[in-house]
């Protein structure tokens, strides 16, 4: 997954240089190009696009997930053994009440509303998480090992969502927009890497040891 993410952040950082796409080669960027040149003619075209239209809706999508996140890593935070990671818990909530604002201005910037659209994937993941919730033991070491593992896979959900928004956004020259959107695909990123290190550091080892 580290491979994954730093190839997102690669692609970001040279996609706002060049402000062509980068993820696809050679044969698509005179193409998107032409996209971005349209944008800044024509505004209300861009507005009625096919893509305008599927990136509004994918932000409406990860603005639902952002506000599950929230209620969900409460739960999950008050589940958890360790201090350690209740904090990482506690800490990454008031990071997705950033993100959750970052989002209304992303939509602010293209001149749409923020609205959420149910997205059934966070809702799996976090009834995954629930299901480890009620089938470890309370107070076990075993329990927070796989609470790790439960948010992980929402960070690496959220991971991908905004790797490929930002990208659409560079495409579509919604460059401040990218730009908050590549701020929270860090924050992601870095708290995927703090839970690994979490994890590996004594939270396995000791989970192994129960009976
Ligand atoms: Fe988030
Ligand atoms: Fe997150």
């Amino acid at each position: 997954m580290a491979t994954k993410s730093l190839d997102n952040k690669n692609s970001s950082t040279s996609g706002t240089d060049t402000s062509s796409a980068s993820t696809t080669g050679a044969e698509g960027s005179s193409k998107k190009l032409a996209s971005v040149d349209n944008a800044t003619v024509d505004k209300n075209e861009m507005n009625s696009s096919p893509l305008h239209k599927f990136f509004v809706s994918a932000l409406k999508d990860v603005y639902y997930a952002e506000n599950a996140i929230i209620e969900a890593l409460g739960k999950m935070q008050e589940a958890a053994t360790t201090d350690e990671l209740k904090e990482a818990f506690e800490d990454h909530q008031l990071l997705t009440q950033k993100h959750v604002k970052r989002l209304e201005k992303v939509f602010k910037l293209i001149n749409e509303t923020p609205e959420q659209k149910e997205c059934k994937a966070i809702k799996g993941i976090i009834e995954e998480g629930e299901e480890i919730i009620k089938s470890t033991e309370e107070g076990s070491m075993t329990r927070d090992a796989a609470l790790i593992i439960a948010a992980q896979k929402v960070e690496h959900y959220e991971i991908a969502t905004y790797g490929g928004l930002a990208q659409l956004a560079i495409t579509m020259g919604h460059d401040k927009a990218a730009d908050l959107l590549e701020k929270t695909l860090q924050e992601e990123e870095d708290t995927d890497y703090e839970l690994t290190e979490i994890a590996e550091t004594f939270i396995n080892f000791d989970a192994e040891q129960e009976d």
